[in-house]
């Protein structure tokens, strides 16, 4: 079969094995030469790890610690004339760039929010691991069926209170309009926050516990955002900002629970606003990351997934020092993003941003970039023109 890209608004309905395989590599290649962090954790449980900050979690573990990963994700496998979801082939990627490095590598596939994959993955680290040093929780999903009710939640990108309008890029076509969104019900706000929040991190971590299968002065760390007062309505104030409110609140009680078994510590990153499947859904932003690529770049800061979580290992969890925290007791690893010269670059070059403009005012073209590499398409090396195997058994 002959792979092409197919975007279809801001999701690509393909994806390329050969190009995943090479996005992955980039991504080892990077950790590797930026050399071993000393005292890395050395037993790795990351949940959502197939993309994004959780695969980059999971290959700066591997790559950059020698760490045994199993890593939980949901990703579709091909089907008769369809390619598989990236997912699944960067973790095949990854997998076998692992065991030719002799670490070990283990996959889940399926539902973290249910009982079962819990299960199966709690008995795998019994077996296999006896104990992990570190749980990454990095799951972005739109749906959540809870464990204990049955309840199908969807969660909603809205504002709340009051309704929103402002700027927005469809990234595609290279259209700037201008979007009105109306705030989220009661219930909808709920949905997010049970999807999104941190009830499901707290339910995997007293399990584990529960199970004695956290090493003595075992971490978690889960993912948040923040970012700049533009987007703030649709995400800081928005139903998924409350929803990380809530993820917050339980990264407060599974730090307890974790200073109690044996000094460990769970906390929040707040991580910097990249192009992943998850950030490419939400209105606004997408704008935002276009504007702050292009100033960030010229900069000299601008960092992707993997030099992000490069930089919160080696800087921050395993530098044998206290984590810096910010007053709500964060780690930051936007601080580059946020600092004021940035800040005041893109609230310069926002208001000004028009279709004709779009191209010199922004990155739009390091965006539509990455996003492509997400998908495994742009990556130099593959023959794009060649046909490719799109069935490829998960490792
Ligand atoms: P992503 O879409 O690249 O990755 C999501 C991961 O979750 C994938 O591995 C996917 O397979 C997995 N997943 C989704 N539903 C699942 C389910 N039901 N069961 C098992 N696995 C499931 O997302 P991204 O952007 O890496 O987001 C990860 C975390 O980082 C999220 O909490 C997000 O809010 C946060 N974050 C993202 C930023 C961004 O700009 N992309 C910025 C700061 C934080």
């Amino acid at each position: 079969m002959i792979i092409k890209p197919k975007v279809r608004g801001f999701v690509c309905v393909t994806a390329h094995p050969e190009g995943c395989a090479a996005h992955v590599q980039e991504w080892i290649d990077c950790v590797k030469a930026k050399g071993i962090i000393q005292s890395g954790p050395k037993k790795v449980l990351v949940i959502g790890a197939s993309t994004g900050y959780g695969l980059a979690s999971r290959i700066t573990a591997t790559f950059g610690a020698n760490a045994a990963t199993l890593g939980v994700f949901f990703e579709r496998p091909s089907e008769e004339g369809r390619s598989a979801t990236p997912g699944w082939y960067n973790t095949i990627a990854f997998t076998r760039a692992a065991r030719a490095a002799g670490l070990y590598a283990k996959n889940i596939n399926g539902d973290a929010f249910s009982l079962d994959i819990k299960k199966q993955t709690l008995d795998l680290i019994r077996a296999d691991l006896g104990q992990v040093d570190l749980v990454v929780y990095s799951l972005a999903s739109p749906r959540r069926i809870h464990p204990a009710t049955g309840i199908a939640h969807r969660s909603v990108l809205k504002p709340v209170g009051q309704s929103y309008s402002n700027k927005t890029v469809d990234t595609d076509k290279g259209i700037v309009s201008t979007v009105a969104i109306e705030p989220a019900t009661e219930q909808e706000i709920a949905d997010t926050t049970a999807v999104m929040g941190g009830e499901d991190w707290e339910m995997w971590m007293n399990a584990l516990s529960e199970e004695n299968l956290l090493a003595p002065g075992a971490q978690s760390v889960a993912y948040s955002y923040i970012g700049p007062e533009v987007t703030w309505a649709i995400y800081k104030k928005g139903t998924i900002g409350l929803a990380k409110n809530d993820l917050e609140r339980a990264a407060q009680k599974i730090d307890s629970l974790l200073k109690l078994k044996g000094g460990g510590r769970a906390f929040i990153s707040v991580n910097k606003a990249l192009v992943t499947q998850a950030s490419s859904a939400i209105p606004v932003v997408p704008l935002y990351i276009a504007i702050l690529y292009k100033v960030m770049k010229a900069h000299g800061t601008h960092e992707g997934c993997i030099e992000q979580i490069f930089r919160l290992f080696s800087e921050q969890m395993f530098n044998g020092k206290s984590l810096q925290r910010d007053e709500a007791g964060r780690a930051r690893i936007d601080d580059w993003e946020m600092r004021p010269e940035i800040q005041n670059a893109v609230r310069q070059i926002w208001p000004g941003v028009t279709t004709e403009s779009l191209g010199n005012d922004t990155d739009i073209a390091g965006y539509r970039t990455e996003f492509l590499k997400l998908f495994g398409f742009g990556l130099a090396g593959v023959n794009y023109e060649a046909e490719t195997e799109p069935h490829v058994l998960m490792l």
